[in-house]
């Protein structure tokens, strides 16, 4: 479980969080959604404490995420798999070495022959070509280097996912098939996960929950029902947008 109660956070002047309330229970996914700018990957490094909070808590699997030593945070980064808003692989890597950096097991990781088979395993899960684990990061697609990522975060076997925008910058095809992979991975690894996104559409088709992050506030936190259903103007402003030219799924 994930749980951030009244979390606020300030860059010198700029107040990005303030009094965040914000749950993920186990197995659940959330789709944590807002305009850009407004804090989403703030709050996604709160959960592997790579940003401290000036004020409130996070707990994560019943641990003080901000309180924990080094050895203790290294340990629970371990159990959670982060895909990166800009994927964040190794130019100079080709992608099964990109991959490995994901198992944080040291003695799977020298294992070369647990490796090859863990690594080619999570290329084949998020359907690339075995073929592909030769290949460098630039010889790839926008899209294939996401699917990268996402390997890479998968393969440690994490307890946690947090997806950073894994859909932003692709056509809605490559959109979709991430979608759906990052569904397909939730029930499949039965894991707990966050994926941020300001694709309601893609939050819909994947989600179990949504949460709306504005001006420093999770504004609402509910089911796709829940927020068709809601009057608040901050919900209908940031759902019309993205429905403006398709109709709004009935609540
Ligand atoms: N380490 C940092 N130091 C100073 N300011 C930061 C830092 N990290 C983020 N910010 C600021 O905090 C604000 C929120 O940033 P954040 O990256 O969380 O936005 P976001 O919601 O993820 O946006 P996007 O959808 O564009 O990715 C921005 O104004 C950003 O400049
Ligand atoms: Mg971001």
């Amino acid at each position: 479980m994930i749980e951030l109660r009244d979390v606020a956070k300030r860059f010198g002047e700029q107040v990005v969080l303030d009094g965040v309330d914000f749950t993920v229970a186990d197995g659940e996914t959330v789709a944590l959604l807002g305009p850009s700018g407004t804090g989403k990957s703030v709050l996604l490094k709160h959960i592997i404490g790579l940003i401290k909070p000036d004020r409130g808590s996070v707990i994560v699997d019943g641990l003080d995420v901000p309180r924990l030593r080094r050895n203790e945070l290294r340990q629970l980064r371990y159990r959670i798999g982060y895909v990166f808003q800009n994927g964040a692989l190794f130019d100079s890597m080709n992608v099964f070495e990109n991959v490995r950096l994901g198992i944080s097991d040291t003695d799977k990781f020298d294992d070369l022959a647990y490796s090859r088979d863990a690594v080619t395993r999570c290329i084949r899960l998020v359907n690339l070509a075995p073929e592909t684990i030769e290949k460098y990061p630039a010889e790839l697609s926008g899209g294939m280097r996401k699917r990268v990522g996402i390997a890479r975060a998968i393969v440690g076997e994490p307890d946690y996912l947090l997806y950073d925008e894994p859909t932003s910058g692709l056509d809605p095809v490559n959109a979709d098939i991430i979608d759906d992979l990052v569904k397909q991975l939730d029930k499949e690894l039965g894991v707990t996960s966050v994926m941020v996104t300001h694709d309601v559409r893609g939050a819909f088709r994947v989600a179990d929950r949504l949460a709306l992050l504005s001006e420093g506030k999770i504004v609402m936190q509910g089911t796709q029902q829940e927020f068709l259903a809601s009057d608040s103007p901050k919900v209908r402003e940031f759902l019309e947008r993205d429905f403006q030219n398709a109709t709004l799924p009935e609540a």
